[in-house]
């Protein structure tokens, strides 16, 4: 069923302008039916958190915005969906053209800026599909207008807490202007306290709702430091690493698009991503596990990502280039290492790489 809906609309996506592409993946996920997912090996499972996954394999924040289609990316066996950037009030985010393929390098740049229904239909959707099963986080965000930011985060955590697996405060979308200035100690603490105290505000009602912290793959680490200690101290329970960068590696070939203003992704953004986890690994010291995220387009690149601290992953632009079947490679992949090591959990491969990416060269 993937395989065919993948020959079947990856040549139509690609001839369309990718936002468009976008919208009809969305649209196409609402409508067409799916059988609900295989059950995964056992040895796929992860406990983290406080919660079951199933296998390791999540769909990163941006795909599903408005929460329209999480129980259809369930059906095409993630292990688990984070919805989202949503903010409080709809916004129309930043004018078009704001998404760009660089096909020569498999990698995705943007600007969508926060495009988002806003908290009402997300909350709707979500609390409608509550009894489902199925791990559906959902990662929040601040309106650009917003007068009071930390005010943004936490009232939303309050109102999605009882409908979402787990909550990730999004400090680190770099087309929102200042919203990474919230990665800043002084401001990372007031944050991380506002809302922690709404989240256990609502525990009582919600039951526990566990808060993940999305940082940039651009923080220096000096300030990394002060993330990781803030992020200790105030108890969050994990964090992601990370998000878009805006930097640009010298290897890009399509230097005209890499001009564009935005976050880049996908493969080119793999080096950075993966030495930034094994940074964060070395710095968390156990302490609460960490999700990977940027440039997994392969079961090697996945299984990289645990070995440089990441217990579980998320992808979204290697889906654009190599089609839903990555999911179930992926996991084949990961089996094939078990197999081939005579291991029988993923928990044995986390960080075991990180030691030795901290001490490469600086991915350039
Ligand atoms: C088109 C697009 C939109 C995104 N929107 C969001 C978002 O709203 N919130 C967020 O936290 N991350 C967003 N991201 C970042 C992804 O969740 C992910 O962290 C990043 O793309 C690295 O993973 P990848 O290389 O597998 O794409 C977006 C990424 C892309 C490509």
């Amino acid at each position: 069923m993937i395989g065919l809906f993948d020959r079947l609309a990856r040549p139509l996506l690609y001839v369309l302008a990718p936002e468009d592409a976008h919208n009809l993946a969305i649209r196409s996920l609402k409508f067409v039916p799916l059988p609900p997912a295989a059950r995964d090996d056992r040895r796929l499972a992860v406990r983290a958190f406080g919660l079951n996954f199933p296998n390791p394999i999540g769909m990163a924040a941006g795909f599903d915005k408005n929460a329209e289609v999480p129980d259809a990316l369930l059906r095409l066996g993630f292990g688990f969906v984070e919805v989202g950037t949503i903010t409080p009030k709809p916004q129309p985010g930043n004018p078009r053209p704001r998404l760009f393929r660089l096909n020569d390098d498999q990698g995705v740049i943007n600007r969508l800026g926060f495009n988002s229904q806003g908290a009402d239909p997300a909350l709707r959707r979500l609390a409608a599909r509550a009894q489902s099963g199925g791990i559906v986080g959902i990662n929040i965000g601040a309106n650009k207008d917003s007068p009071d930011r930390l005010a943004d985060y936490a009232g939303l955590i309050a109102r999605f807490a009882a409908v979402a697996s787990y909550v990730t405060v999004n400090i680190s979308s770099p087309n929102t202007p200042g919203l990474r200035n919230l990665q800043q100690a002084a401001v990372l603490d007031d944050l991380l306290a506002r809302v922690i105290e709404a989240r256990d505000q609502v525990t009582p009602s919600a039951g526990p709702t566990p808060l993940l912290l999305k940082i940039a793959p651009d923080l220096s680490l000096p300030d990394l430091d002060d993330v990781v200690s803030i992020a200790r101290q105030r108890r969050v329970d994990g964090m992601i690493v990370g998000n878009t960068t805006v930097t640009r590696p010298k290897s890009l070939k399509d230097a005209g698009t890499a001009r564009e203003a935005g976050g880049l992704s996908g493969r080119p953004l793999r080096p950075l991503a993966d030495r930034m986890l094994a940074e964060t690994y070395v710095r968390v010291e156990g302490v609460f596990p960490l999700v990977g995220a940027g440039g997994i387009d392969s079961g090697a690149a996945a299984l990289g990502k645990m070995r440089a601290g990441a217990t579980l992953v998320q992808v979204y632009s290697g889906l654009v280039f190599r089609g839903l079947g990555l999911v179930a490679e992926i996991k084949t992949a990961l089996l094939g290492a078990l197999e081939r090591d005579g291991q029988t959990a993923l928990s044995e491969y986390v960080g075991a790489d990180a030691a030795a990416v901290t001490a490469e060269p600086w991915p350039e």
